[in-house]
């Protein structure tokens, strides 16, 4: 089949891939570029950090599947593969772990004032009995949007004997159960916000999380509390953190792998701050979760392959493959 590869996904996974497929691979390319190698192309694989547009998929009349190497998909026009019947699958899961391990590490960063620590000690600054650190044991870890990610950042909580509250868009009984069942209480976004000492944020971003959290937002948590987004840029509005983290002096800190300006060059505003950590996208990049994507990807088009040679075709299109709960992403 005619493959066009957007990201870099694992090199192995892309050997493999052009032993059985015509393979392009066009990482980090603008809209003109992609435009003039998606024509005749009829599957897609991407990461974030680059869009799918109706345009381009216009461009290309023989394309049949979407992959989304990763979870979010708010950089792909769903509303157009719906109408065309294209197939979109996702690949949530191995990335799903490695973005929890992140945000637990952003936390306990924060907690123990870690990057300032290094940052001073290299100068020659010895911050013994300086740098305040606190436990996080003990402590409410508020995780909004206890999806694939969220849960999992949960049960490193309650497994680091902290008391996890959570909140998802409607709950079933079965998923409530099994959260509880896992240390994580469901309760809503505002009794989270208030609650917490470390608010950790795993919704997608569409038109409803744009600035979910914002200024008024911001102003429910608790004094002392740690903002942790490992979600989507757009979800925290960047403005009102830094002014709840200079003037207001609520937040003891943040810690951001999303922003909302993303790639070489860009430096966020609140990179001035010293109780802010921040990370490039890279919640979901270990080795691991992309070596195991990288697997997944090609189990994707083996099956897709094998259903195309022998004329099956789904029956209700588009396909789009959701992990057990939708509004949650990394
Ligand atoms: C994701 O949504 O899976 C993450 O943003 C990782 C990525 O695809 O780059």
């Amino acid at each position: 089949m005619k493959l066009l590869i957007l990201s870099p996904i694992d090199a192995d996974a892309i050997e493999e891939l052009r032993r059985g497929h015509d393979v392009v691979c066009a990482f980090g390319a603008d809209a003109e570029r992609i435009a003039s190698v998606i024509d005749d192309r009829e599957v897609v694989i991407l990461r974030s950090g680059v869009t799918l547009t109706a345009d381009l998929m216009e461009r290309a009349p023989d394309l049949r599947l979407v992959i989304r190497a990763g979870s979010g998909f708010d950089n792909i026009d769903v509303g157009y593969l719906r109408t065309r019947g294209l197939e979109l699958i996702r690949i949530p899961e191995p990335g799903a772990k490695a973005v929890a391990e992140l945000a637990f590490a952003h936390m306990l960063a924060l907690s123990r004032g870690l990057l300032e620590a290094d940052r001073l000690l290299r100068r020659g600054r010895w911050t013994k009995g300086e740098l305040p650190g606190y436990l996080l044991t003990g402590k409410v870890l508020g995780i909004i949007g206890a999806g694939c990610i969220g849960s999992r950042v949960g049960q490193l909580g309650a497994a680091w004997g902290m008391d996890v509250i959570g909140c998802v868009e409607h709950p079933s009984a079965a998923q409530a159960a099994a959260l509880a069942h896992s240390g994580i209480w469901l309760t809503d976004c505002q009794d989270v916000l208030s609650r917490a000492d470390v608010v950790s944020i795993h919704v997608p971003l569409n038109d409803s999380t744009r600035h979910l959290i914002d200024a008024r937002a911001l102003a429910r948590m608790k004094p002392g509390a740690y903002l942790i987004n490992m979600a989507r840029g757009g979800i925290v509005d960047e403005q009102a953190l830094h002014q709840e983290l200079t003037t207001e002096g609520r937040l003891r800190g943040a810690a951001l792998d999303v922003h909302a300006e993303e790639g070489e060059g860009r430096i966020s505003p609140l990179a001035e701050l010293s109780n802010v950590v921040l990370t490039p996208h890279i919640g979901a990049s270990t080795i691991d979760s992309q070596r195991e994507v990288g697997h997944r990807v090609i189990s994707v088009m083996s099956d897709f392959s094998t259903d195309s040679s022998s004329g099956h075709t789904h029956p209700e299109p588009p396909t789009v493959q959701w992990v057990e709960n939708p509004v949650e992403t990394s």
